[in-house]
């Protein structure tokens, strides 16, 4: 009895001392990718199968042919767009992932209360040209993740903006491959500081949402390195995202995620990245073709036609293929677990609980500033004098909150209320009947622009809801000033038909201007948009979709207690005609039900048209006038640019404060090779108090000047005069100067 209690205690002691010891791949001392060749070596097969394969995370059934998720999904908390089962016997933690770039989002309205701080639109973001505040962004929502227990963050939208119409230009960050990659770069890392994964998508040239799952973008490969790949590219190396998520379209007739080129060619070879790439919610197509192309995770697997990593993926192994498909599978799971390793997903995994949305709503509230673009701004009629009497308020909603852009990113915004929900069409089912679509609302932020704006001054504020064309313009004449406030609702999944103000918005300005010449309009909206009326109106601010502080940020822009900095991330163009394709291709193809029925229409989308020249670049190059350049936004201040100099891979510059405000500058270098037109190739924001003079130095990325050979593979500079330009927007010019340059070579 003795001995046997003796024994007893020793076996709970060796117990108790085997638990203290951490185990191995838990020391900090070793490299991510050291820790997860050791937790590896434990694995079992079907574990590391595990691994590799997503759930969706939310309890709604997606596709009928399969059960609904195991209880441990049901219960895993709080419900994600994306689950990966962790291994428990080694401390390997679920993957929680939520979407995304503009809050944590609450796509399906499924979680009432469940709300998050709604920070602008990333096209917002791109438009204030300061990646530092990016990276504060992103750390906003990067925080919010950790609050509600998530651990992966599906932000990062880098796809370039090549038409004015694509339904997700709101979650990008527009047209030029080094603003965007920049931006969203530093976003990523900000995400990334908070201890989650962050994503890079959609990889790669998802540039439009109409077909976005059966069309291909046709590209050539050197047009392609020139624009989407090199946004990416940046975007990569200034954020280091954990994962990449592959995209639904296909790419040269291969679907991006079962594509070789773009995933182990370009992807893991070139740049190296060490990384894992998750598919886009219904992106697989294919077991081995698309494991062995590179695709290390599928997502949300209920998505797509079959369960492709599931037991298929298991019988494969077993097949012909399956000593190169084991060696595959390993490299899945080790990218997975050196990701989840290399950002703390072990080391400090999230917990739920509140969110300081005090604080983060400072940081929307900067980004909103910063990221809302005076268009235009006649005989100085903005800002207003707190000493308005009578301001009319006209349309918009505008006495309920701003609007924000719909789907998988939809944010239910702080605040929320029932009344700031539109319901759009209605609640239905699909074909077969039996499954419910989510009904889908306008969701607008807020405070309201109205309550913003009398908050701002003592005058007397009254608000028209633009419903009566006639009502709003009686409503006006005898108003100091008319507040028209206009919105164009964009979502994932369709584009919009043109660049058009849907209803009757249009014939409103042009009515309220009429009655009064003292009119400002204020867009919300997630894409260029026409306007017939410019010169009949005083002022225009672009605000896209602002978020939870947005109503605040326009309140203070009008009123002065900000100077507007914001400068266009994309190019307003005059019409549709002016675009490399004034119909979006696909437009008036049948969209399927479902889509893992199989009656999809595949189509070419032909991006070799413009090939890397974007925006800008087209309308430079086809030497068309835009509506708004790419880069425009005006200043309560103004700014003179000095001499611009070049030395190597710097350019620098003086510039000047010579108005009575503080302000921001945007300082934008653009050069012309020898060989290519004009590209911009550095850009600094600078703030500057009246009379103040500051020197700006900014290092050039010698692949912005070089052209990529696709025959020897890599970047090269030519031999030859280089005309750089230093303006306040792509078509503005306050200095130049010209660099002879060698002939160089860059490895990708
Ligand atoms: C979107 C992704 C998103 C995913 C998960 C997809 O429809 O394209 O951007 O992250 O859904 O919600």
């Amino acid at each position: 009895m003795f001995k046997r209690t003796c024994l007893g205690t020793m076996a709970v002691l060796m117990l108790a001392a085997a638990q203290a010891e951490p185990a191995p791949w838990m020391s900090t001392a070793l490299s991510p990718d050291q820790r997860a060749d050791l937790i590896q070596a434990q694995l079992t097969r079907a574990e590391k199968l595990v691994l590799v394969h997503g759930y969706f995370g939310d309890d709604v059934i997606i596709n009928p042919h399969y059960p609904p998720p195991p209880d441990a999904i049901r219960k895993a908390l709080p419900r994600a767009a994306g689950y990966i089962a962790g291994i428990p016997r080694l401390g390997i933690p679920a993957q929680l992932e939520t979407d995304a770039s503009l809050g944590v989002s609450n796509q399906r309205h499924m979680r009432p209360g469940d709300t998050a701080t709604a920070l602008p639109a990333t096209l917002a973001t791109a438009s204030s040209w300061n990646p530092q505040l990016a990276f504060q962004v992103g750390a906003v929502v990067g925080q919010e993740t950790r609050d509600k227990g998530f651990n992966i963050l599906l932000n990062g939208g880098v796809d370039l903006a090549r038409d004015p119409r694509n339904g997700r230009n709101f979650e990008y960050a527009g047209e030029d491959p080094l603003l965007a990659g920049s931006v969203v770069g530093e976003a990523i890392r900000g995400a990334q500081s908070r201890h989650i994964i962050s994503t890079a998508k959609h990889y790669a040239v998802n540039d439009q949402e109409i077909g976005r799952d059966w069309l291909s973008s046709n590209l050539s490969e050197k047009a392609m390195r020139e624009s989407d790949l090199l946004a990416f590219e940046i975007a990569i190396e200034r954020g280091a995202p954990g994962s990449i998520m592959c995209a639904y379209n296909r790419v040269n007739g291969v679907y991006s995620c079962e594509n070789d080129f773009l995933l182990n060619k370009v992807l893991k070879g070139d740049w190296v990245y060490p990384g894992y790439v998750m598919s886009d919610w219904g992106g697989v197509h294919s077991t081995t073709k698309a494991a062995m192309a590179g695709l290390d995770q599928e997502s949300a697997f209920e998505f797509d036609r079959d369960d492709y990593f599931g037991p298929a993926l298991n019988a494969a192994l077993d097949g012909p293929d399956g000593a190169a498909l084991q060696a595959r599978v390993d490299n899945m799971v080790h990218r997975i677990l050196r990701s989840m390793f290399a950002y703390g997903l072990f080391d400090d995994p999230a917990v739920a609980g509140p969110s300081d949305v005090q604080a983060h709503g400072a940081v929307a509230q900067a980004a909103a500033e910063e990221g809302i673009v005076l268009l235009k701004n006649e005989r100085g009629l903005l800002p207003l004098v707190a000493g308005a009497k009578r301001i009319v308020v006209i349309g918009g909603h505008a006495d309920i909150g701003v609007l924000s852009g719909g789907g998988s990113a939809q944010v239910m915004p702080v605040g929320n209320a029932p009344e700031q929900e539109i319901l759009v069409g209605g609640a239905g089912q699909d074909a077969s009947g039996k499954n419910r679509i989510p009904t889908e609302k306008m969701i607008y932020d807020p405070p309201s622009p109205l309550a913003a704006i009398k908050a701002e001054t003592h005058g007397k504020v009254a608000f028209d809801d633009g419903s009566d064309i006639a009502h709003a313009a009686a409503a006006a004449r005898g108003a100091d000033v008319a507040i028209v406030f206009v919105e164009r609702w964009q979502r994932e999944g369709t584009d919009a038909p043109d660049i058009t103000l849907p209803g009757n918005q249009d014939a409103l300005i042009a009515a309220v201007a009429k009655a009064n010449k003292r009119t400002i309009v204020v867009l919300e909206t997630g894409n260029p948009v026409a306007m017939p009326w410019i010169d009949s109106v005083g002022a225009v601010l672009e605000a896209w979709y602002p978020g939870n502080r947005g109503a605040t940020a326009i309140g203070r822009i009008l009123f002065g207690k900000v100077n507007p900095s914001g400068r266009l991330p994309i190019t307003f163009p005059q019409s549709l005609e002016q675009l490399p394709r004034p119909v979006v291709p696909g437009k008036d193809l049948r969209q399927p039900d479902n889509r893992w029925t199989p009656n999809e229409t595949l189509f070419d989308v032909d991006y070799n048209i413009e090939g890397s020249d974007i925006g800008y670049k087209w309308f430079a190059a086809k030497k068309l006038k835009p509506l708004f350049p790419f880069g425009h936004g005006l200043s309560y201040t103004s700014f003179t640019f000095g001499a611009l100099s070049v030395s190597g891979t710097e350019v620098s510059f003086d510039v000047r404060n010579t108005g009575k405000r503080v302000g921001k500058a945007v300082g934008q270098v653009y050069a012309a090779t020898p060989v290519a037109g004009e590209r911009l190739v550095a850009f600094g924001k600078i703030e500057l108090k009246p009379g103040e003079t500051k020197h700006v130095t900014l290092a050039v990325d010698p692949r912005l000047l070089a052209s990529f050979d696709v025959a020897a593979q890599l970047w090269r500079v030519a031999a030859g005069d280089y005309a750089f330009r230093l303006g306040a927007s792509s078509a503005e010019t306050s200095a130049t100067a010209t660099v002879h340059l060698d002939a160089s070579t860059i490895k990708p």
